[in-house]
């Protein structure tokens, strides 16, 4: 052995030594052979190919191809990973990781180009059952999202999620989906992240299409996307359900509201029942409806400003049957934790911040990402998790979404630092907690399209060399990581960032 290798060899015991001494003090839980581990995610962020084979435009390639500086590196889906053609690349990442399902969403623009449901674009059905029945082949069940953001723009035109025709629409797009996938789908998800599609992109300007309505559209907007879920559960529950006993749920995406002080427990609740329950409540809770708190201040603020009534709209008491209950388990997504404190209007702006009432903040102290500066807290996972069973009647959760952004190394130690005392914090909940978990998917699957962020914030645990025209996907640590979880069903070693 020359001094150069012997050398190279003491310097990895020393860097093990450091990753064992520094390893989070781990608890001895493992997850149960039928828990469901996978990966997620969606449709514009990965398939590029946004104009090929009869696919029409959707209000991501208009915001990107008329607004590129929305997109603060001005990438677009365009290309992307082009998992529109190289699918048969991801399923071999899935392969490797070893997961039992694979989370991805179908793109409405690519069924029906202009979302309005007559003749269904043929090339656009075959994409997704090429990828189904790929996903099967190789033993890996497929999780299908029938909406993750990219809405036919045609449709917004019309007014989007507002425009309440959106209900009938949507119920008939996804009778598409069920009519032709219903024979191998299990796990169907409605919608992805109503809180996101609406209080941000329609209320704030964070998301396309970006309409800055705060404490209108975005009120507006949820109340159609509550219909249009129950809707399309009817049409499961009562139609296709039986052809391969499968099951549909709704993601709901949620923070942890940590109170920050013993005083502010008060604004913390109304703080989740803002931002969770107005989604929650209708479809998970015993009597349904928007949360009492939130017809309260909101009805409040808008009486104060002068409105005739809430704007919050109302639903009517068959509506409220009609919602309650259309969801055979809690999808979650979550990534991070933040504070909560009282803070009343200082004037009479119609805003949702105003009917909240509250403000949000991170402790520095607390350990973060490097590029996004999200907080890093398992404990808030726990919470959370705890907070679903307890607030709606203890739902099976699966963990549709969790993870953390960075700008693309492959040795993510960060990550992998991330999923360890993040999937910590998910045993714990299982078993110290009693919660339901039954699932977990980790986002994402490879670098992709973060939005408004483009490429600058990457979350996948495969990176992607996207100027090499093959487009070639390399694991990151975090993914060799994870197999291991998937293949342990245990947590094991992960460097500690405290
Ligand atoms: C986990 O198991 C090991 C050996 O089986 C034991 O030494 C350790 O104390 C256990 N850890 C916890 C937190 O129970
Ligand atoms: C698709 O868009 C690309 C630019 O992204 C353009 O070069 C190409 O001509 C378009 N193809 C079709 C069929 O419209
Ligand atoms: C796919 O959906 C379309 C529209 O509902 C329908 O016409 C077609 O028959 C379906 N295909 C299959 C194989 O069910
Ligand atoms: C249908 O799925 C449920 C779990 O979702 C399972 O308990 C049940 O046994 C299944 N029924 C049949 C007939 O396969
Ligand atoms: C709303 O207004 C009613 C009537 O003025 C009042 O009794 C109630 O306390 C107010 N609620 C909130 C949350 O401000
Ligand atoms: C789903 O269908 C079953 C059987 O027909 C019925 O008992 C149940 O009430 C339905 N669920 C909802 C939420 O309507
Ligand atoms: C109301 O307050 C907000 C800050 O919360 C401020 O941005 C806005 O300009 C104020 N509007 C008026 C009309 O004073
Ligand atoms: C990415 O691909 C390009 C083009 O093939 C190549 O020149 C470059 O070295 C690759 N980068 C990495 C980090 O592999």
């Amino acid at each position: 052995m020359g001094a150069n290798s012997y050398t190279r060899m003491l310097l990895r015991i020393i860097i093990l030594i450091g990753l064992i001494a520094y390893k989070e003090c781990a608890s001895n839980y493992t997850f149960s052979p039928d828990f469901l581990f996978g990966t997620a995610t969606s449709a514009y962020q990965v398939e590029g190919a946004w104009n090929e084979s009869g696919k029409g435009e959707n209000i991501w390639d208009h915001m990107t191809h008329n607004t590129p500086e929305f997109i603060y590196d001005e990438s677009n889906g365009d290309i992307m990973c082009d998992s529109y053609h190289k699918y048969e690349d991801d399923f071999a990442l899935l392969n490797d990781l070893g997961v039992n399902f694979y989370r991805f969403s179908v793109s409405w623009s690519r069924i029906y180009p202009n979302g309005h449901p007559y003749n269904p674009n043929a090339a656009g059905i075959a994409y997704y059952n090429n990828l189904i029945d790929g996903l099967l082949a190789q033993n890996i069940i497929p999780m299908l999202t029938m909406y993750h953001w990219d809405l036919p723009q045609r449709l917004q035109e019309l007014g989007g999620w507002t425009n309440p025709l959106i209900v009938q629409l949507f119920t008939e797009y996804a009778r598409t989906l069920l009519e032709n996938y219903s024979d191998r789908i299990k796990y169907w998800i409605t919608i992805n992240e109503p809180y996101q599609i609406c209080n941000e992109a329609y209320g704030e300007n964070g998301y396309a299409p970006a309409l800055g309505m705060s404490g209108r559209a975005d009120y507006l907007c949820g109340h159609n996307v509550l219909k249009a879920h129950a809707a399309v559960y009817h049409l499961f529950n009562n139609t296709y359900r039986t052809r391969n006993n499968a099951t549909m749920g709704i993601t709901l995406s949620s923070s942890w509201y940590e109170p920050g002080s013993s005083e502010e427990e008060e604004a913390a609740e109304r703080t989740r029942q803002f931002k969770l329950g107005v989604y929650a409540n209708p479809v998970f809770s015993e009597n349904g409806d928007y949360p009492q708190v939130m017809k309260d201040y909101v009805g409040n603020q808008s009486a104060i400003q002068g409105f005739s009534r809430s704007r919050l709209p109302q639903f009517t008491s068959d509506e409220i049957e009609y919602i309650k209950g259309t969801s055979d388990f809690f999808g979650l997504n979550h990534y991070s934790t933040r504070l909560v404190r009282n803070s009343p209007p200082i004037n009479n702006t119609v805003l949702f911040e105003n009917d909240m009432q509250t403000e949000l903040w991170i402790d520095p102290s607390w350990p973060m990402d490097v590029v996004r500066r999200d907080a890093i807290i398992p404990w808030g996972f726990r919470k959370l998790l705890a907070y679903i069973k307890n607030t709606y009647n203890n739902p099976i959760i699966y963990v549709t979404e969790n993870g953390c952004a960075d700008s693309g190394e492959l040795e993510d130690y960060v990550r992998v630092s991330y999923y360890g005392s993040y999937l910590e914090a998910l045993l714990e909940a299982i078993n110290e907690d009693n919660v339901n978990v039954q699932g977990y998917a980790a986002w994402t699957l490879m670098d992709n399209f973060e939005w408004r962020y483009g490429l600058i914030y990457r979350y996948g645990i495969h990176s992607i060399n996207f100027t090499d025209p093959d487009l070639r996907r390399t694991p990151k640590l975090s993914a060799t990581f994870y197999k291991n979880v998937i293949a342990n069903r245990a947590v094991g070693d992960y460097p500690s960032l405290s």
